[in-house]
């Protein structure tokens, strides 16, 4: 079972990832991290600045989920755009280390093999950050995604252009194409860190730790992976049958 942990707001859920982290780069200052975009992880980057500071983060290696097809690069919601600002710059991280999949129109057909091939050369994510969509997505697998399914080129749901629509001047302007890595990827990873805040996530959280696990709801994937921590505000958390167990057990955590 996930370990969910439910805390009074955003920002101490970014401090927890954060600690999370920056002790995985200290042991191991060529950690492989897995980045997510969207507003969630946000806190958990800026925490991330204060930790890090006076480390050595030169070697850190990174993969972000997902990307855009057919954006121009340089747009700002560009997932290269926002990784670049939110992830490596603030963090000092050595940007030919930190990797975004191939979203252009030439590149995307063949981009998700080539992924693979750079995760698996890095020998995999340690740890990797994860929000979820209001219908459940995780990177940009929509509900139906195969369980099993590898990096690759994905329609993106009108419901997530409508979510994702708040970053871009109108709908009309979001991509309708994204590259992700697939569910079958992201359970590769050795630790999933899932993080979600406010009301509209309370449906997809209570699916994705307490429902049948099921290709319709793809955050529902993680209670296959052994060590997924979820760290989500009271909103986010105000569907969860076991909310009170989960309490709990973070109170009697043992040292
Ligand atoms: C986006 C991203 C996901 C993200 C999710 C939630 O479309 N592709 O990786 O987790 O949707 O976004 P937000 O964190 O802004 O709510």
């Amino acid at each position: 079972m996930a370990e969910v942990v439910i805390v009074p707001d955003r920002e101490t859920a970014g401090e927890i990832a954060a600690d999370l982290v920056a002790s995985l780069i200290r042991s191991r200052p060529d950690a492989v991290l897995g980045l997510a975009t969207g507003s969630t992880p946000l806190p958990v980057y800026t925490a991330l600045r204060r930790r890090l500071a006076g480390t050595d983060v030169s070697r850190v290696r990174g993969f972000a989920l997902d990307e855009y097809v057919g954006i121009d690069l340089a747009h700002p919601e560009s997932y290269r755009s926002v990784i670049t600002r939110e992830v490596v710059e603030p963090l000092g991280l050595t940007p030919s280390l930190v990797q975004v999949p191939d979203g252009s129109l030439e590149g995307a057909g063949s981009a998700g093999e080539r992924y693979e091939a750079a995760i698996a050369a890095a020998g995999g994510v340690d740890l990797q950050l994860l929000g979820i969509g209001s219908n459940g997505h995780i990177g940009f697998n929509e509900p139906g995604s195969s369980l099993a399914s590898r990096t690759r080129m994905k329609t993106l749901a009108e419901q997530t252009r409508r979510d994702n629509a708040r970053f871009f001047p109108s709908i009309d302007d979001v991509p309708v194409w994204c590259i992700t890595q697939g569910i079958g990827t992201i359970l590769e990873a050795r630790h999933l860190v899932l993080l979600a805040f406010g009301e509209s996530k309370a449906a997809a959280v209570a699916g994705a730790v307490e429902g049948p696990v099921t290709a319709s709801l793809p955050g529902s994937a993680i209670q296959l992976h052994p060590r997924t921590t979820v760290l989500v505000d009271e909103a986010a958390a105000s569907r969860l049958r076991y909310a009170e167990y989960y309490r709990w057990a973070f109170r009697n955590k043992p040292a």
